[in-house]
């Protein structure tokens, strides 16, 4: 019996049960069965979360490109691979089949050769989503370079701490790029990067938006002449199986982004099981994430897992609102769309929409809703079951991380029976557990605990580039023996998980992760700003938004605020990106301290949800009295 593809309840049971009980057979009759290897392993499973250190398929060789592309051109060389849908509505789509996408990738994969990257180099792609961004990932992986996306809505300074952070040779970016009616100038953010960044010597750039850019001599090229004079093919780069296969940055609590490091074998098999499993995609099906490939979402589910299984993956450019709020539904009666992926951020502001922009459309394709990145509220699950699936297509409510590479928590649509805002159960390998905060598990249903994880599975984040330290701190040093997730979780009668939210100072605005240190020092930075404080606060949109307390240097301050406050998001903006400035900005004196100099954020956290009835034991302050002036001052706006 094959294990790879779950189509029923029981199933799930006993393929789950014989994942626990042999996770190395489990998981080596899958690598053996659906991937191309060009060696076998020796050994499908190392561990010791205490180093901590996780091999898998420790010995074999392979090249993930080929496992996405070349096998597939047999039998589905015509099939279209990458479907891309224009940010415009009137440019046409483009369907890019199996065999033509060998040849990109082959052709791309020769200009990175030719100008001078080699395997285990560091390549930063800063691009939009048009095809040649995942062109540009495959081309790295087909010759062993390691990737560093960053998302094109980062700031020129967040772009530059990512390229020097992993030590990038080279940026492949676009003269600009089209989101909505707004055309973004990419080349001359990636320009004011460099300016910090001594160890780019080349530049590829895509032609997109037709903007007047600055080419720097020696250093920016022009993709298009290069790609016309390469060779469209490309022996594989032979990779061992825990050779890097991409980094990519999550934020932390504190301080730099972390370069979450994946690897090329134990990726590739969970990913594409993953996928197949928790969208039941079928050959002929046409699947799509309107992720950004700058997240893990948009690497694992829209680039590898689909290609992996020889999928349709369809490319957005644009944004849910432009020309208006109906361009999903339009895209998905368009291309007849069967799975769906999106972020409930994205699903709220949709609802506010009202019906008429959803009921203009055919959407009858639809047999798999898909949630990722924040938890989902009832509210929006039930508009989403109701007016896009017509309670036809089950929501998988899928819990996983930049950290875990895929899906861990989720049903698996048509076996697992949905419960809203309920990410289920586990997925088969994936031993979820719950603890309490004394360091013991928590046993048995109905409990409320933070999720660990107890045993290694494949697409686990191996390290953070460059820290080991603080990778072993961050996830291994909560819990003996655990991977903690920085989530907080709760287990009911029947053994389903619902997520309840971030434990840390990690908060998840519009489905992205930001942690308050960066944006305080950003904050800071402010010439006039003494200290500040960042919590989050219940949205009705985005989930969370950002709330900042600040105190200025001069208590008498008599600029005026509103200024203050548009110059205080524009750091943000230069240093973040926009997505991380703050929704309130409120001045205060002081700031609660315990009596070692620690702010006390969940009081702050409770002023900015309007609990000032329930602020617990205040006693331990240093400036108890700060609080009242606080409470005060945070009903004036
Ligand atoms: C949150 C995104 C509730 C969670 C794939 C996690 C979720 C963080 C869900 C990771 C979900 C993601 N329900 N919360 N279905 N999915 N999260 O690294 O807090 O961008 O730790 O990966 O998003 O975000 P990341």
């Amino acid at each position: 019996m094959s294990n790879y593809h779950i189509k029923h309840l029981e199933e799930y049971f006993q393929v789950y049960r014989k994942s626990i009980e042999n996770p190395e057979s489990f998981w080596e009759e899958i690598a053996e069965e659906h991937f191309i290897w060009r060696k076998k392993w020796n050994k499908v499973l190392a561990w010791d979360f205490s180093q901590p250190k996780v091999t898998w398929f420790e010995g074999a060789q392979l090249n993930i490109t080929e496992n996405c592309i070349d096998r597939h051109l047999a039998t589905r060389g015509n099939k279209t691979a990458i479907l891309f849908e224009p940010n415009n509505p009137n440019e046409p789509a483009e369907h890019i089949s199996y065999k033509q996408l060998y040849d990109r990738v082959n052709k791309f994969a020769n200009v990175l050769k030719d100008e001078g990257i080699n395997k285990g180099d560091r390549v930063c792609i800063y691009l939009p989503m048009i095809p040649e961004l995942a062109i540009a990932v495959l081309a790295c992986a087909r010759i062993g370079a390691i990737h560093s996306v960053v998302f094109a809505g980062f700031s020129s300074n967040a772009l530059a701490t990512r390229i020097n952070d992993s030590d990038c040779k080279m940026v492949i970016t676009s003269d600009g790029s089209f989101r909505g009616a707004k055309i973004i100038d990419l080349k001359s953010i990636v320009d004011e990067a460099l300016e910090s960044c001594d160890g780019v010597s080349t530049v590829l750039v895509v032609k997109r938006t037709q903007c007047e850019i600055q080419l720097k001599e020696a250093r920016d090229k022009w993709l298009q002449p290069l790609l016309d004079m390469a060779s469209p093919e490309r022996i594989a780069e032979v990779m061992d199986a825990e050779d890097p296969l991409f980094i990519l940055y999550t934020s932390g609590s504190t301080g730099m982004p972390k370069g979450m490091v994946h690897t090329a074998a134990g990726y590739m098999v969970y990913t594409a099981y993953s996928f197949k499993n928790a969208f039941q995609y079928r050959e002929d099906d046409i699947y799509w994430c309107t992720a950004d490939i700058g997240w893990i979402t948009g690497h694992s589910y829209i680039v590898y897992g689909p290609l992996a299984n020889g999928a349709t993956t369809v490319m957005f450019e644009g944004v849910p609102s432009y020309p208006d709020f109906g361009r999903f539904w339009q895209i998905v009666q368009k291309h007849k769309v069967n799975q769906f992926y999106t972020a409930p951020t994205a699903i709220r502001a949709l609802a506010k929409q009202g019906l008429d922009m959803v009921e203009k459309y055919d959407l009858s394709s639809i047999k798999v809703l898909g949630s990722v990145g924040e938890p989902i509220n009832e509210e929006a699950w039930h508009w989403y079951n109701d007016n896009i699936g017509k309670k036809n297509a089950p929501i998988i409510d899928s819990w996983w991380q930049t950290e875990t590479g895929g899906i861990m928590i989720s049903p698996i649509p048509y076996v697992t029976p949905t419960k809203p805002t309920y990410a289920t159960l586990p997925f088969p390998g994936i031993q979820p557990c719950l603890m309490d905060e004394d360091n013991n598990e928590l046993i048995g249903n109905r409990v409320n605990g933070r999720l660990c994880i107890k045993f290694p599975w494949p697409s686990m984040a191996r390290t953070i580039w460059g820290n080991h330290q603080r990778y072993k701190e961050t996830y291994f040093s909560s819990f003996q023996d655990m991977y903690f997730t920085g989530d907080g979780a709760l287990r009911d009668e029947v053994g389903y998980y619902r997520i309840t939210g971030r434990v840390d100072d990690v908060i998840i605005v519009s489905g992205h992760n930001l942690g308050t240190a960066p944006i305080e020092d950003a904050v800071n930075e402010h010439p006039a700003v003494a200290e500040s404080a960042i919590v989050g606060f219940p949205h009705d949109v985005k989930g969370n938004a950002l709330y900042g307390y600040v105190i200025l240097k001069d208590s008498g301050e008599s600029r005026n605020q509103i200024n203050l406050r548009k110059e205080i998001n524009q750091i943000i903006t230069e240093h973040i990106g926009p997505i991380a400035k703050l929704d309130k900005i409120q001045f205060t004196e002081g700031l609660p301290k315990t009596r070692s100099g620690k702010i006390m954020r969940r009081i702050l956290r409770k002023i900015a949800h309007k609990k000032t009835t329930d602020l617990g034991d205040t006693s331990t302050l240093l400036n108890p009295e700060i609080v009242e002036s606080i409470i005060k001052g945070s009903v004036d706006f």
